[in-house]
């Protein structure tokens, strides 16, 4: 089915806290500036992680102009429905959201109904999996298009294949996995990510994540 041209919506949510929502959220957010995609980061979570960064990202630009201007608005998870309406704007919303979305569950269901895709970023530990299996599943039972990004992943490991094979047998799993990077933090400081630098080690995840989500999402 043909779609329209209106805006697509990727929710990243996680059961699980530290797994890479705010990580993913702002590389996508930096792909789709360098492509010229009109996007908007919604930042549904307290700590305001995401726009704290899109802030130093600002700073960074009035010196440095050349990387691409991103933006994020702070969002409430009380008030979603105002979100949705600022997300039309956009070609691309990413919305980043908070841990222990059990708190939250009415207004992460109605993100949910309206995502064209839903991330679900999991670190490849047993912790991760109990929690993000069940939810995985649970999205699929809704009819709800959900894929998990593995993240900090080791494929040398034994426990990789297992945690990868329980929630192939799960639901969907995006093929490209974010490796560990020791230095995925660094560039954050400023504002910035690994896309924003051409030659950094680890770009290259990043960029299939991307491309894998422009597709599933419609873009
Ligand atoms: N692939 C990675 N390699 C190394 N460190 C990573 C990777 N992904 C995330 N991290 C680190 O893990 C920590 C948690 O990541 P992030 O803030 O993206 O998780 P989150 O799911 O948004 O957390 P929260 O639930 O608290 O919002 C951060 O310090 C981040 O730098
Ligand atoms: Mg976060």
């Amino acid at each position: 089915m043909a779609r329209s041209a209106s805006c697509r919506i990727v929710l990243v949510s996680s059961p699980k806290g530290g797994s890479g929502k705010s990580v993913l959220s702002r590389h996508l957010l930096v792909s789709a500036a360098q492509e010229g995609i009109g996007a908007i980061g919604l930042d549904f979570d307290r700590q305001q992680t995401l726009a704290k960064w899109a802030a130093r990202r600002d700073r960074t630009r009035e010196t440095f102009p050349d990387f691409a201007p991103v933006a994020v608005q702070p969002a409430s998870l009380q008030d979603w429905r105002a979100a949705l309406k600022v997300a039309r704007a956009y070609r691309l919303a990413i919305l980043d959201t908070p841990p222990s979305i059990e708190d939250h569950l009415p207004a992460i269901d109605a993100l949910g109904e309206a995502a064209d895709l839903i991330l679900v970023p999991a670190v490849c530990t047993q912790d991760d999996i109990d929690s993000v299996a069940p939810w995985l599943r649970a999205l699929g039972e809704r009819g709800l298009r959900a894929a998990v990004v593995l993240n900090r992943a080791n494929r040398r490991t034994t426990s990789y294949a297992r945690m990868r094979g329980t929630l192939v047998k799960t639901g969907a799993v995006c093929p490209t996995e974010l490796p560990q990077l020791e230095d995925v933090h660094v560039p954050a400081s400023k504002g910035l990510t690994l896309l924003d630098y051409s030659r950094s080690r680890g770009i290259a995840p990043f960029e299939e994540v991307w491309a894998y989500v422009k597709r599933e999402a419609g873009l």
